[in-house]
């Protein structure tokens, strides 16, 4: 199938210089939406307008908007995917660590979604997924609650949206991926084994998922969290 509802669409990825968020910023650029990309560092990905971008400064946040408005146009499509990924045991979980995790992987969703939601809601059409994981329902693999927390934290912030914004054109779903073979991922002893379908996650199982979510064929799809991971955990 042919996805439609690209065209003349804005979108922006967070997180997107590499991994998950590139290939679903490359994704939507094939597709036909004029793309921007805000990262730590901004990515340079050709077609795609490359933003530096902290989603958990409220500032930076306001200035990569302003900036993608100017250049491309208001966003109507929004993908929260900029998460770090910590391991440690609870107990040496300081503070600050945990601060952290909870600031980019949550705090930071709810900025960019703060920010895109107005201009989403005047034009009566928006798109956004956030990406969650399975350790947003299971408390994830040992050792990383505050990831689990946060990734939970994500996965009903989408909800939460799904249900303010649906009389208003707007879908709001979330991914709860596991075991996709990316950066994040490499400190990992390999779990291919342990996937049902026996073989880790690609970049492109996620970029597809979140393509369908944010074309024109998944307007009664929202509130959803969406599983990406071969069988992993089925819930
Ligand atoms: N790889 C997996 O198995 C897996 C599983 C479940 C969920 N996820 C989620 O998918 C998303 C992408 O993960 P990935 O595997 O591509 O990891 P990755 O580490 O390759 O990419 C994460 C990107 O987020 C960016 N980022 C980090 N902090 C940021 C900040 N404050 N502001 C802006 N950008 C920031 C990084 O620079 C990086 O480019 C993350 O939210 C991750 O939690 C990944």
């Amino acid at each position: 199938m042919q996805l439609n509802g690209f065209h003349d669409r804005v979108a922006l990825v967070t997180g997107g210089a590499r991994g998950i968020g590139r290939a679903i910023a490359e994704r939507l650029r094939d597709l036909g939406a004029r793309v921007a990309v805000g990262d730590l560092r901004a990515p340079q990905i050709d077609g795609v307008l490359g933003l530096e971008l902290d989603v958990t400064s409220e500032p930076g946040v306001e200035a990569a908007f302003a900036r993608v408005e100017s250049e491309l146009g208001p966003p109507s499509i929004l993908v929260l995917n900029a998460g770090i990924f910590v391991i440690e045991p609870f107990e040496e979980t300081t503070l600050e660590s945990w601060r952290r995790t909870i600031d980019v992987n949550l705090t930071g969703a709810f900025l960019c979604a703060r920010r895109a939601l107005p201009a989403m809601r005047e034009a009566g059409y928006g798109r956004i997924v956030a990406i969650g994981s399975s350790a947003g329902k299971t408390g994830g693999a040992k050792a990383v609650a505050a990831y689990g927390a946060s990734k939970a934290g994500v996965m009903a912030l989408a909800k939460a949206i799904a249900s303010e914004y649906a009389p208003h054109g707007i879908t709001s779903n979330a991914l709860a991926p596991s075991l996709i073979d990316t950066d994040m991922i490499s400190s990992m002893p390999d779990m291919a084994d342990k996937v049902p379908v026996g073989r880790l996650g690609t970049v492109d199982d996620v970029a597809d998922t979140v393509a369908f979510l944010c074309s024109a064929h998944a307007g009664y799809i929202t509130g959803e969290v969406v599983d990406v991971n071969g069988g992993f955990l089925i819930d």
